[in-house]
């Protein structure tokens, strides 16, 4: 499997994913603020992903001797909604206050070492939540994923194609649909490409049939990810994630989340408080360099929804599976990490 993340002695090396699947290039990003850039651009994305790079964008930075406030200040404006980001920041900056009183070595030391210790717990919780989650796939019946929770959007692995991973590997007979996933086209570029490495069988569809294949009987259920998870069971996950939320239900089609408990945001009542990032009008307005709207149309670009919880049959994490009443099961998931920490 690729390597989405790496820390090396040259500098934080990362796949470029706006070059899948058309080329596999790898970026070297030297300074926190090379990584900011990265975040920004889309070269790394995926909200796990986002929050193991700003945790090493963090220990580069501690590593320049670069003001902390203004390294942690830099990374935190990247992209507002995936919650991972300010997760893994937050991380870093208790550590870095631990370490009060240390030497400049020794605390660069340490703070590269959580860093890679970030990358590393990601790709096990991935798999965990393989694990709980592949039970819950219907055995030889499509299953339905939007955008790319996959390898390329964790350390590895990935969250919702974890739970496709695992179950493929526990033996089940499954194929994937794919939504293609416009703007940016993450299911696509990087759904399709890392699940035809890993020889699951593959179909792309474009985000406007879900619904005719929802209704056709084929799809046994839909698994995604999630950019943050509000204390109530609300989901912000990528744009037209919603759409096919409520047209599973309609289908009676069960709509599953897989996301880890740094992806939960247990202060937010409900999804309403979700900051929804708006991204380029380009995006749209452009595919590949090449214009496909008229010049000066008005151009809307909502990188997120938010999927009322009423919709989400349960919400697969490390520790288990939540269910309704979310205000209370994930409360009591998030609580195990907690412990674990102490
Ligand atoms: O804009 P992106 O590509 O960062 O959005 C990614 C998603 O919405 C993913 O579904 C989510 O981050 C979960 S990734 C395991």
């Amino acid at each position: 499997m690729v390597e989405t993340i790496e820390w090396t002695t040259h500098g934080v090396v990362l796949i470029d994913q706006r070059r899948l699947p058309r080329e596999q290039v790898f970026v070297t990003c030297r300074t926190y603020q090379e990584v900011a850039e990265a975040i920004k651009t889309m070269v790394i994305r995926g909200a796990p992903a986002i929050g193991v790079a700003a945790a090493m964008g963090v220990a580069l930075g501690v590593q320049q001797d670069a003001d902390f406030e203004t390294v942690c200040a830099t990374l935190a404006a990247t992209r507002p909604t995936a919650v991972n980001l300010f997760w893994a920041i937050d991380r870093m900056r208790r550590l870095r206050a631990s370490l009060e009183g240390r030497s400049r070595q020794e605390i660069a030391n340490r703070m590269i070492q959580e860093a890679q210790q970030v990358r590393q717990e990601d790709i096990a919780l991935c798999m965990a939540i393989g694990r709980h989650g592949a039970a819950l796939v219907p055995d030889g019946k499509t299953v339905l994923t939007h955008c790319n929770a996959g390898a390329l959007a964790t350390a590895g692995y990935g969250t919702a194609l974890g739970v496709i991973r695992a179950a493929v590997e526990s033996g089940k007979k499954i194929d994937v649909f794919a939504d293609e996933t416009r703007p940016f086209l993450q299911g696509a570029r990087l759904t399709a490409w890392e699940l035809q490495q890993d020889n699951i069988p593959t179909t792309i569809i474009t985000d406007n049939m879900a619904g005719h294949f929802l209704r056709s009987g084929r799809i046994g259920c839909v698994v995604v990810g999630a950019d943050r998870i509000a204390s109530n069971g609300d989901v912000a996950n990528k744009i037209g994630t919603y759409s096919v939320a409520v047209l599973a239900k309609e289908n009676g089609v069960p709509f599953y989340v897989a996301a880890p408990v740094s992806t939960f945001d247990l202060s937010l009542a409900s999804g309403d408080q979700i900051p929804i990032e708006q991204r380029p009008a380009s995006e749209i307005t452009h595919l590949f360099g090449i214009a496909v709207t008229p010049e000066n149309i008005s151009v809307e670009n909502p990188a997120f929804d938010v999927t009322p919880a009423r919709y989400i049959t349960a919400i697969i994490c490390e520790h288990g599976i939540a269910r309704e009443p979310y205000s209370e099961s994930l409360k009591l998931l998030a609580a195990k990490t907690a412990r674990a920490s102490v």
